[in-house]
C-alpha cells in the first residue's frame, strides 16, 4: 500500500489525536501548574463530551424508571437503556443482546459467575484454573468458592519475561477442571493472554472459560464468538464510560441454567406469599432499578470507540507502547516488568526504579502534572513474585501522545536529580 492509498488516508484522518483530545475537557486541566499528562488509564479512562452529554441529556429530557411505566418518559428511557445493551452486544459480537447483563463493574460480573454458576457447578474434588497474573477480583471469588466447595484452585504460571507459561496448561487443566478464569490482558504486565488457545484447551477438557476483559475490551477488537469464550467481564469506566457500570457477557444456555444473583424487583416473573419464579434473560440478573443513566452513557462510549475503530485504537496504542518501552528502557536505573516485545503486550507498562520508591516517583511526577499509578495494582501475589511490594505504572489510551511519553521519561530523570544525590 502506498501512502496515497485511500484506506490509509481515511484511517489517519479518522484517528486524529488532536481532534480526539479536544473532546476531553479534563485534558486541558493544569495540575501543579503543568498541563495534565494522564497516564493512569488502566485504573480509569477519561470521559469525552459525547459521554458526558449523554448523561446530561438523559437527566434533562428522559429521566424515568425502566420496564415499569406506560408513560412516555418511561417508554423512552426503556428504549434507550435496551438500545445501549444492543450496542454493547454488537461491540463484542455477542449473538444476542439478552446475553449481556449490566452489573456495577468487572468485579461484580466475576463475583456473579463465581457465586451462581460456581455454586451450581463446582463440587468437592473439582478444580478451578486461574493464572498467576490475575487481579484480586479474579482470584478472591475463586478462592472463596474453592474453600466453600472443597475444590482445588490451580494457577497457570507466568514466565520471567511476563508471558503466560504455556507448559503449565498441561498440568493445570484436566478432566476435573470446571472453569478456566483468566485475564485477557494483565493490568500489571500488559501481557496479552492467548485466549483462543486456552478456550480450546478448556472446552476439550469439558470446562468453561471466563475472561476478565477489563483491560482488553477498551483497547482492542474483542469478539466473544471468535474467541469462543463462555463468560466475558468488563467495566465501562475504563472505556470512556462512567463509573459504577459494568458488563457480564455469558453464553445464553449457561445464563439460563444459572440461579439469580440478587432477588428483588424486575428479576421475577411471578411472586406469591410462598414462592417466586424468575424473569427471562437478561432481567433475571438485574434486580432492582438498574443504573439506567450510566448504561445509556456506556452506549455513547461504545459509539465513540466504534467511530474511531477498535483496530485503529489498538494500532495507535501498539505504536505508543513500542515507543514508550524503547524510551523507558534507555533509563539505566529503571526495569520494565512484562514482555519487552510490543507485539505480546498492550499499553500498560509497570516499572521499578532501583533507587526511588514507586510512591516517591508517583508524587514527584504528579508535581510535574503527570498522573501514573503506584502500588500493588490489586495484584499483590504477582507484584511480590518480582521481589517487590510495589511498582510504578504508566498506561495509555486513545488521547495519549509520544510527547507525553517524553514528558514521563523526562519526569523520571527529573525525579532522579531530586532523589539521587
Ligand atoms: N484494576 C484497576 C487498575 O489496575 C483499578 O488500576
Amino acid at each position: 500500500m502506498s501512502i496515497s492509498d485511500p484506506e490509509i488516508v481515511t484511517r489517519s484522518r479518522r484517528f486524529d489525536v488532536d481532534a480526539i483530545r479536544a473532546d476531553f475537557p479534563i485534558l486541558s486541566r493544569k495540575i501543579n501548574g503543568q498541563t495534565l499528562v494522564y497516564l493512569d488509564n488502566a485504573a480509569t479512562s477519561q470521559t469525552p463530551r459525547q459521554v458526558i452529554g449523554a448523561l446530561t441529556d438523559y437527566y434533562e429530557r428522559m429521566n424515568a424508571n425502566v420496564h415499569r411505566g406506560v408513560h412516555t418518559l418511561s417508554i423512552e428511557s426503556t428504549e434507550a437503556y435496551e438500545l445501549a445493551r444492543t450496542k454493547v452486544a454488537t461491540f463484542i459480537n455477542a449473538p444476542e443482546p439478552e446475553s449481556v447483563i449490566w452489573t456495577r463493574n468487572t468485579s461484580e460480573s466475576l463475583n456473579l459467575v463465581a457465586s451462581t454458576w460456581g455454586q451450581a457447578n463446582v463440587q468437592a474434588g473439582d478444580n478451578i484454573v486461574i493464572s498467576a497474573m490475575e487481579h484480586h477480583s479474579n482470584i478472591v471469588p475463586w478462592q472463596q468458592l474453592a474453600a466453600k466447595k472443597n475444590a482445588e484452585l490451580r494457577y497457570l504460571g507466568v514466565n520471567a519475561d511476563g508471558a503466560l507459561d504455556l507448559a503449565s496448561i498441561d498440568s493445570a487443566i484436566d478432566s476435573r477442571t470446571k472453569i478456566v478464569a483468566v485475564t485477557h490482558m494483565s493490568n500489571v504486565l500488559g501481557t496479552v493472554v492467548p485466549i483462543v488457545e486456552l478456550a480450546r484447551r478448556a472446552h476439550q477438557a469439558g470446562a468453561v472459560i471466563l475472561v476478565d476483559a477489563a483491560q482488553s475490551v477498551p483497547h482492542m477488537p474483542v469478539d466473544v464468538q471468535a474467541l469462543d469464550v463462555d463468560f466475558l467481564c468488563f467495566s465501562a469506566h475504563k472505556m470512556l464510560g462512567p463509573t459504577g457500570i459494568g458488563v457480564l457477557y455469558g453464553r445464553k444456555e449457561l445464563l439460563e441454567e444459572m440461579p439469580p444473583y440478587m432477588f428483588g424487583g424486575d428479576m421475577i416473573l411471578e411472586v406469591t406469599y410462598e414462592d417466586a419464579t424468575w424473569n427471562d434473560l437478561p432481567y433475571k440478573f438485574e434486580a432492582g432499578t438498574p443504573n439506567i443513566a450510566d448504561a445509556i452513557a456506556t452506549g455513547a462510549a461504545v459509539d465513540y470507540l466504534t467511530e474511531l475503530g477498535m483496530d485503529n485504537i489498538w494500532e495507535h496504542e501498539q505504536r505508543l507502547t513500542a515507543y514508550a518501552v524503547n524510551q523507558i528502557s534507555k533509563l539505566e536505573k529503571v526495569k520494565i516488568l512484562g514482555p519487552k516485545d510490543p507485539s505480546l503486550r498492550g499499553g500498560v507498562i509497570s516499572f521499578i526504579h532501583e533507587a526511588i520508591h514507586p510512591h516517591d516517583l508517583g508524587t514527584a511526577l504528579d508535581r510535574q502534572g503527570i498522573a501514573i499509578r503506584t502500588g500493588h495494582h490489586c495484584a499483590m501475589p504477582l507484584v511480590r513474585s518480582f521481589d517487590v511490594v510495589a511498582a510504578a505504572r504508566a498506561s495509555f489510551y486513545i488521547y495519549n501522545t509520544e510527547s507525553e511519553v517524553d514528558a514521563l521519561v523526562n519526569g523520571i530523570s527529573e525525579a532522579e536529580r531530586y532523589f539521587i544525590r
